[in-house]
């Protein structure tokens, strides 16, 4: 089977790590891929964005599986972009069409489903400038702190957890009349702020049956302790300890097995994954957020505990078949340091050449980086490399991981180094 992965960050190279492992994998490529995927597969300078430039290079590569790994390509409608073309109806896609992407692509949508079909999450309402004054009267009887979000894409940015009522009101005026984030905050959705510890669990869906996989935990802020502005991500760690077995059953019964029904009831066949944003406030799991693909850097924890062949996995999600495919998860632990340009998630400079990138007794997935002029391997975005460690103990995985972090080098690098370490210290 010839294979397309969309997409360039950590998160690709790790489906491509774990795809290039498959004996049903004949020739990988990724679009566009970076400095890590280009050892592995063919990379292919085609935006994902471009669907009539994603279709034909499926067509003249003869691609038969195209996994989307961001959620752009998904909320934009490529799935039914495929669809419409009878040329590419033949191509199995790993991904929701348009109407299942929007459990991403819109808070309003999936807070109304949450609420439609009984799945656990914070009480919330939305607006939009029609009734701004009401949304701002609302805020001033609304316990702080206040969550806002912005109903549609903003790139990781879109939540503010505001601490005061003129902060939230603030927040309120710079998306609905302000224009912060453009159309995705012509409408927020203002929420009750959950108390707990977050984690998230991600399902693979053929649109009939679904298999849970690992489950991890990921380092939004830029600063040790969960300090400074929000990332795509610092770091993960999967398995997750304060996620035991009785916690994780009542997120299949309470979440999981209700959003695939509701997804049913409204005519939506989800193949694809499924990314759960989940708030573990006293034992009872609440979502926080949907999203409609694999997790970054989640995906660099999660694909090196299954032990089953991903291809096979996948193939049967295209065909609806999973079933009949049994899923193994390791139980070692793995933790990931993202190591990043310094600067980030403000400015920071590219073109760094990184020294020691090939390490032994971990993987090092690659996220923003090329090759320059000379062929060195070369910073080229905020979050360069993922530096996964594999053990039997959560201790050693940081252990393994965090000195991959600190033996790579390139100018400016940054890393937290204390990836993990709340959990080695969790006590309930
Ligand atoms: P999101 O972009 O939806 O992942 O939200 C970013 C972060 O904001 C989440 O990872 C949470 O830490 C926090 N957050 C979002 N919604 C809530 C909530 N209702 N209560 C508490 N924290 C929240
Ligand atoms: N690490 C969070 C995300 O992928 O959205």
């Amino acid at each position: 089977m010839n294979i397309l992965i969309l997409g360039s960050g950590g998160r690709e190279h790790a489906f491509a790590w774990k795809i290039a492992q498959s004996p049903f994998c004949d020739e990988l490529f990724v679009a566009p891929g970076n400095a890590g995927t280009a050892d592995l597969a063919t990379n292919l300078p085609v935006s994902y964005n471009d669907f009539e430039a994603v279709a034909d290079t499926v067509l003249k590569n003869k691609i038969d599986l195209v996994i989307i790994g961001p959620e752009e390509p998904l909320v934009g409608g490529i799935v039914d972009f495929f669809r419409q073309r009878s040329d590419l109806n033949h191509v199995r896609l790993i991904g929701p069409d348009k109407a299942g992407a929007q459990l991403e692509g819109s808070k309003d949508f999936s807070k109304n489903f949450m609420q439609k079909y009984g799945i656990p999450t914070a009480a919330s309402r939305t607006f939009t400038s029609e009734t701004l004054e009401e949304g701002l009267s609302y805020l001033e009887s609304h316990a702080l702190p206040i969550v806002l979000k912005a109903d549609g894409l903003a790139a990781g940015k879109g939540v503010i957890i505001a601490e005061t009522l003129a902060d939230a009101q603030e927040a309120m005026r710079d998306m609905l009349v302000g224009g912060k984030f453009g159309e995705a905050g012509n409408k927020v959705v203002v929420e009750q702020f959950l108390r707990g510890v977050e984690l998230s669990v991600f399902v693979l869906s053929d649109g009939e049956n679904y298999k849970i996989l690992p489950e991890a935990k990921d380092y939004k802020r830029i600063g040790e302790n969960d300090t400074g502005l929000n990332t795509g991500g610092m770091g993960a760690v999967s398995p997750v300890i304060f996620a035991d077995s009785n916690f994780l059953r009542k997120v299949e019964e309470k979440v999981v097995k209700p959003t695939l029904a509701g997804l049913k009831s409204e005519g939506i066949k989800y193949v694809g994954f499924i990314f759960i944003g989940l708030m573990n406030v006293k034992s009872e799991p609440y979502v926080i957020e949907y999203n409609v693909r694999m997790g970054d850097p989640e995906t660099e924890v999660v694909l090196p505990r299954i032990q089953s062949d991903l291809v096979t996995l996948l193939a049967a999600t295209a065909k609806g078949t999973l079933q009949d495919v049994e899923m193994k998860i390791s139980p070692q632990v793995a933790v990931t340091t993202v190591v990043v340009s310094g600067g980030y998630p403000d400015v920071y400079e590219k073109g760094k050449v990184i020294a020691e990138h090939r390490l032994d007794d971990v993987v090092v997935f690659h996220a923003g980086t090329t090759f320059n002029n000379n062929t060195e391997v070369v910073t080229n975005g905020g979050r360069v490399l993922a530096m996964t460690g594999i053990a039997n103990s959560l201790e050693n995985a940081v252990h393994k991981s965090q000195r991959a972090a600190h033996t790579v080098q390139f100018e400016g690098k940054y890393y937290r180094h204390d990836i993990g370490l709340d959990l080695i210290r969790y006590k309930d």
